[in-house]
């Protein structure tokens, strides 16, 4: 009996677990109980409208709201993009909410009527409207609050127009990564990594262990971010560097009630401009510029000025060719491809002091637990580490290290042949075949030298997708926004006495497909079983009696609805 048994467990397990991170089902619009949620992101490049949904609260108050994207009937995320971005509109605010109509429009499609007065809608800025004078962008954000009422039914009040600061979209970005991850829902903590926690209470410190979240590195093209919990309290050094900390650390408390202390978090986020890996490249050049011209003008040498005598660079793969600079100052390279040497001369691009402490530029950075913490890379963290070297997931400092000397060192003619043959990801093209020697090592004297990281550094997972998802900070602002509806639920879920965790779960079954495969996997287990056993009777008695059968009833009827239930 055991292995079917087994088997059984270990499938609706399974299934459990894919059913939380796959929930891709169209979403059940005539289902009262759901209620929505509508975050528009004003990027530099466009503006996007994430449509959320979650059902009632569980009323189980270690867990937070089931909050996914909402899925058309062809069970498609309802996004919708539009472009150029918000700020084009700095001289003309008043077509501000003109702007928006369509995307607003669409979502109001999508979510029942019945709904909308009570479906909140938050429209967050970024970086392009960042950039803007106050005036500007009050006068955008005026026009907004103004208008879309007269138009849309939803829940929208002058706060939830807004400019956010990179401090905040970092914040929003960790919240809606460990949230997918499952960090936040401290009811079980399913043998999951913990960590001791000092939470502020009203009067004294409160110690506790909870799951341990998950860090997040990104390397874009033009800045690079870190965000992870500071779980102790930090002291400072000085009154400046505690000034200086205020501005990188987050406190807030995710839970439905501000009493409650054990969904506060305190989290540090840094971004650095100009350390993205395009960035980090243009800066590379500049300097290289700079110095051959000022050092062929010293000695009267003629470097780098004609093809036939190019200047060497140690972090472009061996023998390719380029030309950098204008038309009238124009630099000829040639790589040399040799990563240790590159990475040693990227060292001053990253601006270090000697403080300890401290991060790139100098910048404040509270201690990491080296041995107990767990960091995702994300964005150039995963296309160095994937998209030539096929080593994404699971990161390893030396052989990543050794496969990217490897690279570099490679003739440039062979890599134009390997990429030709379609060795390389699918994803890879001719800019990052040109400059991975490069970033590669850019990325490792960030996270080693910049961050700190030791290079046995046995935690970090470079990745695209989490749990097959791209999550967006959008995630994380409905989240932290939403955070006390709950507390509604709680409240007449306790009246009515009821306890729901089964509601909660009820969603599992929903997901049809992967309970039937399961199903059949434990059909066919029990029947080549059966099989078995009636073998081994035949075998081994003369009196063949069905003793298996009274078990069968009872073990696989009802117990199976318990166990998923
Ligand atoms: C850092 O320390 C080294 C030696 O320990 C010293 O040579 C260097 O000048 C210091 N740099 C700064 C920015 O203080
Ligand atoms: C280098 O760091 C110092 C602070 O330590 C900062 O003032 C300076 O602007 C940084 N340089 C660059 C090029 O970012
Ligand atoms: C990285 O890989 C090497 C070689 O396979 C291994 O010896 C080493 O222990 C690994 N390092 C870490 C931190 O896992």
């Amino acid at each position: 009996m055991f292995p079917v048994f087994f088997k059984l467990s270990f499938c609706l397990l399974f299934l459990r677990h894919l059913a939380r991170v796959t929930d891709v089902d169209a979403t059940d619009t005539s289902n009262p109980h759901l209620n929505y949620g509508l975050v528009v992101d004003c990027g530099s490049s466009g503006s996007r409208i994430f449509v959320y949904c979650w059902p009632r609260h569980n009323g189980n108050p270690h867990e937070l709201l089931d909050i996914r994207q909402m899925r058309d009937q062809h069970r498609k995320p309802v996004v919708m993009k539009i472009k150029p971005g918000i700020s084009e509109l700095a001289k003309t605010p008043e077509k501000a909410s003109d702007y928006m109509y369509p995307l607003l429009s669409f979502a109001a499609q999508h979510i029942p009527k019945n709904k909308h007065q009570e479906t909140p809608l938050y429209i967050l800025c970024t970086a392009g409207m960042r950039v803007l004078p106050e005036s500007q962008q009050e006068a955008i954000l005026e026009d907004l609050r103004t208008d879309i009422p007269v138009h849309f039914n939803f829940l929208f009040s002058d706060s939830h127009v807004e400019v956010i600061s990179g401090k905040q979209e970092g914040v929003y970005a960790w919240i809606g990564i460990n949230f997918v991850l499952g960090r936040f829902n401290h009811g079980d903590s399913d043998g999951e990594a913990e960590v001791e926690v000092h939470v502020p209470s009203i009067d004294q410190q409160d110690t506790l262990r909870r799951k341990r979240t998950a860090g997040v590195l990104d390397m874009g093209g033009v800045s690079t971010q870190i965000a992870y919990e500071v779980p102790k309290t930090v002291r400072f050094v000085s009154p400046q560097q505690e000034e200086v900390a205020k501005n990188l650390l987050a406190e807030f408390n995710l839970g439905c009630d501000a009493h409650r202390t054990e969904h506060v978090y305190r989290v540090y986020v840094s971004t650095f401009l100009g350390f993205g890996g395009n960035a980090a490249r243009q800066r590379y050049e500049e300097n290289l510029m700079r110095k051959t011209i000022t050092r062929n003008k010293l000695l009267g040498e003629h470097v780098g000025e004609t093809a036939e005598s190019p200047l060497p660079d140690p972090c472009l793969p061996t023998d390719l060719e380029d030309q950098i600079g204008t038309s009238t100052e124009k630099l000829y390279l040639r790589g040399t491809g040799d990563f240790d040497q590159c990475r040693q001369i990227l060292q001053p691009f990253l601006n270090r002091s000697n403080d300890t402490h401290s991060s790139l530029n100098g910048v404040y950075q509270p201690a990491i637990d080296y041995s107990n913490s767990q960091f995702y890379g994300f964005s150039e963290f995963y296309y160095c580490t994937e998209d030539v070297l096929r080593m994404g997931g699971d990161y390893n400092a030396s052989k990543y290290a050794a496969a990217a000397k490897g690279y570099c060192a490679t003739k440039w003619k062979t890599l134009q042949e390997r990429f030709d043959s379609g060795l390389y990801a699918s994803h890879a093209d001719y800019h990052r075949l040109k400059y991975q020697c490069f970033k590669s090592a850019w990325m490792y004297e960030v996270f080693h030298s910049g961050f700190s990281f030791p290079t046995n550094y046995k935690n970090l997972k470079t990745a695209l997708l989490v749990y097959e998802k791209e999550v967006q900070w959008t995630l994380g602002a409905i989240l932290y926004r939403t955070r006390f509806l709950p507390l509604r639920d709680i409240q007449q879920e306790s009246l009515k006495g009821t306890h729901s965790h089964w509601r909660h779960s009820f969603s599992f079954v929903n997901n049809h497909y992967l309970f039937l495969a399961c199903f059949f996997i434990v059909l066919l287990s029990i029947i080549l079983y059966l099989m078995r056993l009636r073998r081994i009777h035949r075998l081994a008695v003369k009196h063949y009696t069905p003793s298996s059968v009274p078990w069968l009833e009872e073990g696989l009827g009802p117990p199976m609805l318990p166990i998923i239930l």
